[in-house]
């Protein structure tokens, strides 16, 4: 019978593959406990409602639905943000502000599986909830930097590209249009990167013939890339709202380069994300050279923990994937070559060299030291050889001449030399060797 295969898009993580997620995560975790967010955890099933209407046209197409034996529809969680806001909605008068949250957990989108594109991938969820100000983007922001750069990842390896819904909204009410047709057009921006100008023409008019001359000042907006050209655009229509929101502008900007991250971060009104919830702010990260899907991508969505139910609670925030990650790191050669190794290997002579190493074993175990010995005897050399193979630091070697003298052989794996330690001081040499001292 052939060997059973996984589903496509479902990734199995051998030990060395898991060790190098591992990796993403612990620096993940790392980071954001250092920023001060907290972690949660959330269900993987929810109920197909939380999405239908709410994460947009694109997600819903992509759910991994069915129903359960109860009748309900059901859904693998495809993203956390509408769990998030269930959960924090729920008990939002509870909870100390600013709430920061962070989450590292698997989603499932029914993708067509491509290079960076799985259908069950690992996110870093951090989102602010209860700060409307553009205090909370930029603490996203730089969170989001210093996930990629805790790696080593420099401004020439990625960049965060920032755009605003709330200006893209607007600008397009300025120009005159209803809402129905801002919503409609926001979509056909989001596309326009994959379509190009005369597609994103065509899929505009869909919503009804746009007037050519509108068309050409939205393409022209859409190509935007730093704050005085955002001001250029909206002289024509300035006050009330337009000035404030350029006021918040600066202040984020001015923000981010009082933390010395303007480097990373480039305007870009190209972005406004695919998600139908997001409200303001918004931003994606992406490798310079451009070969990736995209890195990371978060922003405002002011209105959700109210549209699921919730009291009116403004939130931002983003989530890194573990998959375009792992490939940038590769890459980039800075994804460390993990061997699983131990910090020390026994080797021993017969049933009484066995029997004479375990206590020592045990002893470095239960202070936190890697040991690893040959279940079943070996042929001495075969012992030696396998400790040399895996990458341990240190032999420990119970040899019967050694052990008839009381003693034990330390073999420095790296440097090759050897020395004979008495039997009862062989843990406390471990542990000075290990440390170093
Ligand atoms: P998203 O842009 O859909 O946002 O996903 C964020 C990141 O997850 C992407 O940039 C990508 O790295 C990764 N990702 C998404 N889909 C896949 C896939 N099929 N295979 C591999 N990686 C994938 C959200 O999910 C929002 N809920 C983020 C957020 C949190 N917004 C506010 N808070």
């Amino acid at each position: 019978m052939p060997l059973f295969q996984s589903l496509p898009g479902f990734r199995e993580f051998y030990p060395e593959a898991l060790a190098r997620r591992n990796h993403l995560f612990r620096l993940w975790r790392q980071t954001a406990l250092t920023f001060g967010f907290v972690e949660y955890d959330a269900p993987v099933l929810e109920p197909l409602e939380l999405y239908k209407a709410k994460s947009g046209e694109e997600i819903e197409q992509q759910l991994f639905s069915f129903t359960d034996k109860g009748g309900r529809e059901v859904v693998l969680r495809p993203e956390l943000t509408p769990t998030a806001c269930r959960m924090v909605g729920a008990k939002a008068n509870a909870l100390k502000r600013p709430i920061k949250w962070f989450n590292i957990g698997e989603f499932y989108r029914y993708e067509r599986a491509q290079k960076g594109r799985e259908r069950s991938f690992s996110q870093l969820n951090a989102d602010i909830f209860g700060e409307a100000g553009v205090e909370a983007d930029i603490e996203l922001i730089a969170l989001l930097v210093q996930c990629l750069t805790a790696f080593g990842l420099t401004e020439q390896d990625f960049q965060v590209r920032l755009s605003d819904r709330d200006l893209w909204c607007y600008y397009l009410e300025a120009l005159g249009l209803d809402e129905a047709r801002v919503r409609a057009l926001l979509v056909a921006i989001d596309k326009h990167e994959r379509l190009g100008d005369a597609a994103f023409k065509n899929y505009a008019d869909q919503f009804g013939p746009l007037d050519a001359v509108l068309k050409g000042k939205i393409l022209a907006f859409l190509q935007i890339k730093s704050l005085p050209q955002i001001e250029t655009a909206l002289k024509p229509f300035s006050g009330g709202k337009l000035d404030a929101r350029i006021a918040d502008w600066r202040r984020l900007l001015d923000g981010l380069a009082a933390m010395n991250l303007a480097r990373f971060v480039e305007v870009d009104l190209g972005v406004v994300r695919g998600l139908a919830y997001y409200t303001g702010f918004v931003f994606e990260a992406f490798d310079r050279k451009g070969d990736l899907r995209a890195l990371a991508g978060g922003g405002r969505y002011n209105d959700l923990v109210k549209k699921l139910g919730g009291p009116d609670l403004p939130a931002a925030g983003f989530a890194i994937g573990d998959v375009t990650m792992g490939l940038l790191l590769e890459q980039r050669g800075l994804m460390p070559a993990f061997i699983n190794a131990p910090d020390v290997c026994v080797a021993y002579d017969g049933e009484a060299g066995r029997l004479a190493a375990f206590p020592d074993i045990q002893t470095l175990r239960a202070a936190g030291v890697r040991v690893e010995y040959p279940l079943k005897e070996l042929a001495f050399g075969k012992q030696l050889k396998a400790a040399l193979e895996s990458g341990a630091k240190l032999a420990l070697i119970y040899g019967g001449d050694e052990l008839a003298r009381g003693v034990v052989k330390l073999r420095d794996l790296t440097e090759r030399h050897e020395r004979e330690v008495p039997r009862e001081q062989v843990p406390a040499a471990v542990r000075d060797f290990l440390t170093g001292a």
